[in-house]
């Protein structure tokens, strides 16, 4: 993977970060990151989701949006937060809507309101490209586009971000939301509803076909974790204030996805298809300018190095040559 070594030069200042979901996909990346650049790093994670214990200074098993998570942080005195911690996607949102946003969005505003007490300058939130913009009419969708979610998850994730602009405004402090693509690469564990290129990794390395919901000519962004991680960074050690998009501004159909990862399988399998899901987006493409600019940053994985990189890191886990 590639480094970003002016963001994590200048992350030296920025002593103390606090990262929630630090123990997940794309926090555990982040975190790795953030330790390497020296920086003190204090991960609350509830484990809702298992996963290995991230390297980390610190590690608070609460949820983040908890009393003792915000006296962690009263204690800890970050200099900025990264907030990725979330439970449930797009279906466990629409299963049960007012769970969900009990569960993530008060949750989430309990965290933004603890991390200012807390002293935090900065302010950093996971979003999601792939849910704000709804069916969105022009692509790559850009920040100026309406918010049009089409999903409760896509509603709360934008609540987030009109919480963290407001909260932010109201106490001086700056924030920006990063609105993802379709994340991908190493660690993802395919046991969530989404990760279609983690669960078609397993599947094909379990012997099993790889299946695709729906006609797989939905498209999705599809972005690198390592790049993710990249921008987390970026952002942290930025003062915009905002959303911003993380994507690469390509989009690539399931169908494609699920036709490159056989190839890296070399097998010869039929595909599964079974109904398309309910409250998915047809198309999904984020144009990715505004974070060159505003945190020069810029996806430096294409997606057939990506997938390859995936496929390997699975067979590898797997013990498979
Ligand atoms: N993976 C993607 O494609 C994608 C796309 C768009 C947005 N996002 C967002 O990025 C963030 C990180 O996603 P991820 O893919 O790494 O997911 P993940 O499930 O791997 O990581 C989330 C982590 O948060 C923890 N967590 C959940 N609720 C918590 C709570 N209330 N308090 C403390 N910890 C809690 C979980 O245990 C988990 O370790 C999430 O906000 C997610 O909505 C992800």
């Amino acid at each position: 993977m590639n480094s970003v070594s002016p963001n994590l030069v200048s992350l030296a200042t920025t002593k103390r970060i606090a990262v929630t979901g630090g123990a997940g996909f794309i926090g555990s990346h982040t975190v790795d990151r953030l330790l390497a650049a020296g920086v003190q790093v204090l991960v609350i994670d509830d484990w809702s989701h298992p996963s290995p214990e991230p390297a980390a200074t610190e590690t608070l098993r609460v949820d983040c949006g908890s009393d003792e998570a915000a006296e962690a942080l009263a204690r800890f005195k970050p200099n900025a937060v990264l907030h990725l911690a979330s439970k449930g996607g797009v279906q466990v949102a629409a299963r049960d809507p007012a769970g969900h946003a009990r569960r993530s969005l008060a949750s989430t505003i309990a965290l933004y309101d603890a991390a200012i007490k807390a002293g935090a300058k900065r302010l950093v939130s996971a979003s999601s490209g792939g849910t704000i913009y709804g069916d969105s009419q022009k692509l790559p969708a850009r920040e100026t586009a309406r918010a049009a979610p089409l999903s409760a998850y896509g509603a709360a994730k934008r609540s987030e971000e009109v919480y963290l602009a407001a909260l932010g405004k109201r106490h001086g402090v700056s924030t920006l939301a990063l609105r993802y693509g379709n994340v991908y690469g190493p660690r993802q564990d395919g046991t969530g509803e989404a990760g279609v290129v983690a669960i078609t990794c397993h599947r094909l390395l379990d012997g099993g076909s790889p299946r695709i919901f729906g006609d797989g000519m939905q498209t999705r962004d599809f972005t690198f974790v390592g790049d993710v991680a990249d921008a987390n960074v970026a952002a942290l050690n930025s003062r915009r204030s905002g959303e911003a998009n993380v994507g690469t501004g390509r989009e690539t159909s399931v169908a494609d996805v699920v036709a490159m990862l056989i190839g890296h399988s070399g097998r010869e399998t039929p595909i599964e298809m079974a109904p398309a899901k309910e409250f998915e987006v047809r198309r999904v493409c984020l144009d990715p300018q505004r974070a060159a600019r505003w945190l020069h940053w810029r996806p430096k994985v294409d997606i057939a190095e990506g997938l390859g990189t995936t496929f390997e890191w699975f067979a590898a886990q797997k013990g498979r040559p």
